[in-house]
């Protein structure tokens, strides 16, 4: 599948705020800074569509950008970003919860995790959540251009052994880099094989 036009439609503060719209929606979580606004911006060939920031916390927002006029692609912000006060972090939690509970439309969601560190409690804790409320998700490793193959390939299988203890059958995984495009084709090759059935 090519993406022949992507383009910005609306940022909402809550589901409820989120368009009136029926098309399929495909979104991306994971923790402040793994790297979400720039994969949306690889697989779109668009640098500036997602806002990204080297800093963590720049999505505030649920971003909705339309791609070929029939489907959607959803920018969240992120979780687990220390610097935030309790009040803050409540109001995130509900507007991530609240989307992916309540957003009919959304076919399956995106999970980012660093693949340079080792699996950590929060991402564990919101996977493990995920299957409890029965969301299809997906798990995108990002940043793969920062280590080697061999410490990439190694670091994945840390990962699956960690989620073998809770899970029976493993998400399906997929390993990216928005620096060099890497993983591209599958990402959205992925996303049109579930558009298909
Ligand atoms: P929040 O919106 O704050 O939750 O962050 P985010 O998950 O949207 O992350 P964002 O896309 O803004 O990227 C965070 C930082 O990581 C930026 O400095 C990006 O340039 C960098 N980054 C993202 N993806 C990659 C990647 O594949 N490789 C490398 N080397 N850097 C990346
Ligand atoms: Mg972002």
């Amino acid at each position: 599948m090519e993406i022949k036009k992507a383009e910005f439609v609306h940022s909402a503060p809550t589901v409820y705020n989120c368009p009136n719209d029926i098309k399929p929606e495909y979104a991306f979580i994971g923790r402040s800074n793994v790297g979400k606004s720039s994969l949306i911006n690889m697989l779109c060939n668009n640098k500036k569509l997602a806002k990204t920031s080297a800093t963590p916390g720049k999505t505030l927002l649920i971003n909705h950008f339309i791609i070929n006029n029939e489907w959607y692609l959803v920018d969240l912000p992120g979780y687990g970003f220390a610097k935030r006060s309790k009040t803050e972090i409540k109001k995130l939690d509900q507007m991530i919860k609240g989307y992916i509970l309540q957003r009919e439309q959304l076919v399956n969601l995106f999970v980012l995790l660093d693949i340079r560190h080792e699996a950590q409690n929060i991402d564990l804790e919101f996977i493990n959540w995920l299957g409890e409320s029965n969301v299809p998700f997906t798990i995108v490793f990002t940043k793969s251009d920062k280590l080697s193959l061999a410490k990439a390939n190694a670091n994945v299988e840390a990962y699956k052994k960690v989620l073998k203890e809770t899970w029976e059958e493993l998400p399906f995984m997929i390993v990216t880099s928005s620096e060099k495009r890497w993983g591209r084709d599958e990402l959205l090759g992925y996303i049109s094989d579930i558009n298909d059935n």
